[in-house]
Parts: structure tokens; C-alpha cells; sequence
């Protein structure tokens, strides 16, 4: 065995000073639990200069993330740059070519990527970890590749993304917009100064198609996720979720179905007195559905310097231990193309806000139209449009927000149904859509 096992870590942000901090406090545990010392011999970062709550005084500098994957001092490159493309894909590469072990948080570089850079680590013989890729803290990856491995997974499901989880719970809490919130969250530095990637649901996508390819055993496909965002969500939705018993989560959903697996990223009721509907604020969340297990839930930190850099030392004690596992459980080569089941033969119960105008036989044309499309509605309430006043009614005959849920139907069928109601001229405002999800 080697005296002690040697880092070179690219990237000195929140996960990598996180990772620093993390080796200063528990070098003794760690070293035990290891079976050697585990040491940074060298850091990479864009800027060797800007102020950092980190003392990198002692660790030598290397300009260049690409030099510093060759370094013939480093056993492990550890990539906390992010990014699909460009740096931190080259350096990764540089460095399964090799042969350093490489060990990375960057989900969006490997839901693109992950099966040829799993062939790769296999062809050089070396590790490939990623357990701080989805879900930061929640030790998911490991859950599933080697908790679980003695089990068929029908589903994967969760909460992935903690600036939406905090947003939606702050929108629920404080009756707010979506739009005032996320103006909070950017302020008190919970969300970027470009949201997109978050709020639209990319980030949880990234880490649903990672969960897939460790779930199901098949080649992680990005494009194949279906992605909505939380944009759309009003305090309406909020308020009439509630009165029906649901709160709004933004879930990734991947199961198998029988026209091939669906991977899903967007608003989604879930049953108030579930486990999931609890998981508030910035927590994540991850289920996942096994034939011989049943139902396991992980919740935790899915974000931040420390519960990151927590999994991300997991991943190194695993090589420091000698074990080099498949990247996603299975070799690269097994990695199977899979069906991916069109969104429209989505099964499920779906919740329908419209904004109808106050006319005769509005209601009646609606109603006629969810049936022409075979849907069996479950409850149709009006809800009190913004301009009534108690006891008096409408005022002017303003719309009204009209809430349907459905039973079990197809997304096709409710896509056709919306389309004709709209094209009716009873509504003066795009209809609302959220799935409701069996639990
Ligand atoms: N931005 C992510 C979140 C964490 O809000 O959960 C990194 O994926």
C-alpha cells in the first residue's frame, strides 16, 4: 500500500474549499478509516489570488487543471470545475488517459457524458466517482450501486434541486410569487444571478439522468428527460393544492413503463401527508421503488460546500480503500439504449386551472370537452375569482378560476382537451397543467 494517498484538486469554490476544510478537521478519522493519510498535493484554479476563506499556503499551484491532471505526484484528480464541456471535460479525460483516479461533483458533464467516461476510467483501470453529482449529501449513488443492487428498481424518483425546493416552500409558506421569492433567493445568495439552470429544472434533470443509469442500467441519455420548470407556478396553484391536499414539488421521475422508460423533470402534486410533500426549504430528497426492498427514502442536503464535499471524501476513501467500482454499477459496455416512453402516454391524474370568462355555457362546452377525450373528471370547483366580494358575487362578470382534477387519463388526452378549450374562446389565459403523482 502507498504511504498515503495523493490529491490534485481543480477548482476551489464552495465544494472545493469545503473538501479542504473537511480534510483539515477529520485528517486523523480519515486517515483511519482510509488505511493512509489522505493529502492535497496540489490545487488548480482559475484564480490563484482571490480571496478565499481557505488557507492554500503549502499547496504547490499548478496554472493549468490540464496540467495538473498528468501531475505524476497526484493519485486522484479531483474535479470541482462544472461544466458539460470545454476544461473540465478535458481535464477528466486527461486524466482517466492517465490512469489517475478521478473523482468529480460535476453532474451536467457526466449526464452528457457519463458512459463514455465510464469506458474510459474501465479501459485505464481506474475509478471514476461521482457520489457529490446528484443530490450533494445524500450518499444516493452509493445507495444505489451497492445497497441495492440485489433488487429490480422500478422507479427512482425525488426532489433534486434545492434552490426550487426553497422557493416553492417559501411561495407555500408566505402566500408570494414565484417572481418575488426567486428575488429574495438571488439576494440572500440561495439562487444564481441566472436562475435558468435551476429554476427550469436542467439541474434536476442532470442528476435524473444520472439516478436512470444507476437504477436501471442504461446508457444516460440527458435528451431523453422531459423538462418544465417552476416559472409557471402562481400563488393560485399554491392555494388550490393545498385546499385539495396536495403540495407543489418540483420531482425528477424515472420508471419503467411498458413502452420503454420515462424520465420526467417538472411541477408536480404530491399528497400532503406524504414523506416527500414534507421535505422543505433547501433539503432534497431521493426515493427509490425496489422489488425484494420496497420503498427506501433518503432525505438530506442537496446542496452547499460541506454536505458536498462530504460525498466527494466518501468517493476518495472508496479508492483509497482500493476499490474501483462501474462508474453506474454495470461496465460501460453493458450500459443498455433503452425505449424512451413519450410524455404523451404519460399515465396519471392531472390537476387543470383555467381562467374562464362569465359566460353561459362556458362550464358545459368545458366539461364536454375533457369528455370527447375520455376523461373522467374527479372534482370541478370555481374557485372565488380576485374581484368577489363576500356575499356579493363577481363583480362585472370577471373570469373565474376554474379547478379540475382528473382521474387517471394520458397526457395526450389532456393535451388535445386544453387545446380545444382553448380554441373554444372560453378562457382568457393559457391553461395550467401540473401531474399529479401516485405515491
Ligand atoms: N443548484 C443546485 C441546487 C445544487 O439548488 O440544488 C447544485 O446542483
Amino acid at each position: 500500500m502507498a504511504d498515503r494517498l495523493k490529491l490534485g484538486l481543480a477548482g476551489i469554490g464552495t465544494v472545493g474549499g469545503g473538501l479542504l476544510r473537511l480534510i483539515e478537521a477529520h485528517a486523523g478519522a480519515l486517515s483511519e478509516r482510509a488505511g493512509q493519510p489522505i493529502e492535497v498535493v496540489a490545487v488548480s484554479a482559475r484564480n490563484k489570488r482571490k480571496k478565499r476563506d481557505v488557507d492554500l499556503s503549502g499547496l504547490r499551484f499548478v496554472q493549468d487543471p490540464i496540467k495538473l491532471a498528468t501531475d505524476p505526484e497526484i493519485d486522484v484528480f479531483v474535479e470541482l470545475i462544472g461544466g458539460e464541456e470545454g476544461i473540465a471535460k478535458e481535464a477528466v479525460e486527461t486524466a482517466l488517459r492517465a490512469g489517475k483516479h478521478v473523482v468529480t461533483a460535476n453532474k451536467a458533464l457526466l449526464a452528457h457524458h457519463g458512459p463514455n467516461l465510464a469506458a474510459l476510467a474501465e479501459k485505464h483501470g481506474v475509478a471514476l466517482n461521482f457520489e457529490g453529482a446528484v443530490a450533494g449529501g445524500i450518499p444516493v449513488v452509493k445507495v444505489i450501486r451497492e445497497g441495492l443492487q440485489g433488487n429490480d428498481i422500478a422507479r427512482v424518483y425525488g426532489i433534486l434541486n434545492g434552490t426550487c425546493n426553497y422557493i416553492l416552500t417559501l411561495m407555500e409558506r408566505e402566500g408570494r410569487s414565484f417572481a418575488d421569492v426567486l428575488k429574495e433567493a438571488q439576494e440572500q445568495g440561495y439562487a444564481e444571478a441566472d436562475p435558468t439552470f435551476d429554476v427550469g429544472g436542467f439541474d434536476t434533470a442532470h442528476k435524473l439522468a444520472l439516478l436512470t443509469s444507476l437504477a436501471f442500467g442504461t446508457r444516460t441519455k440527458f435528451d431523453a428527460v422531459y423538462v418544465e420548470g417552476i416559472e409557471s407556478i402562481t400563488p393560485a396553484d399554491i392555494e388550490a393544492a393545498d385546499d385539495l391536499g396536495y403540495r407543489i414539488k418540483l420531482l425528477g421521475v424515472a420508471l419503467r413503463t411498458d413502452s420503454g422508460i420515462e424520465q420526467r423533470v417538472h411541477p408536480t402534486m404530491v399528497p400532503k401527508d406524504t414523506a416527500i410533500a414534507n421535505v422543505d426549504g433547501v433539503s432534497n430528497c431521493v426515493a427509490i421503488d425496489g422489488d425484494f426492498v420496497g420503498d427506501v427514502m433518503l432525505i438530506g442536503p442537496g446542496a452547499g460546500g460541506g454536505p458536498t464535499a462530504s460525498a466527494v471524501m466518501s468517493d476518495i476513501i472508496d479508492i483509497a480503500r482500493g476499490q474501483v467500482l462501474p462508474p453506474f454499477g454495470i461496465k460501460a459496455k453493458n450500459l443498455r439504449a433503452y425505449r424512451k416512453a413519450q410524455m404523451r402516454a404519460h399515465e396519471g391524474g392531472y390537476y387543470i386551472r383555467l381562467s374562464v370568462h362569465d359566460r353561459t355555457g362556458a362550464f358545459a362546452a368545458i366539461a364536454q370537452r375533457m369528455a370527447a377525450q375520455g376523461i373522467s373528471l374527479e372534482s370541478i370547483v370555481q374557485r372565488r375569482p380576485q374581484t368577489e366580494l363576500p356575499g356579493q358575487g363577481t363583480r362585472g362578470g370577471g373570469p373565474a378560476g376554474v379547478v379540475m382534477v382528473t382521474h387517471e387519463t394520458t397526457e395526450a388526452a389532456v393535451r388535445k382537451a386544453l387545446v380545444a378549450i382553448e380554441r373554444d374562446g372560453h378562457v382568457d389565459a393559457k391553461p395550467q397543467m401540473i401531474r399529479i403523482e401516485k405515491l
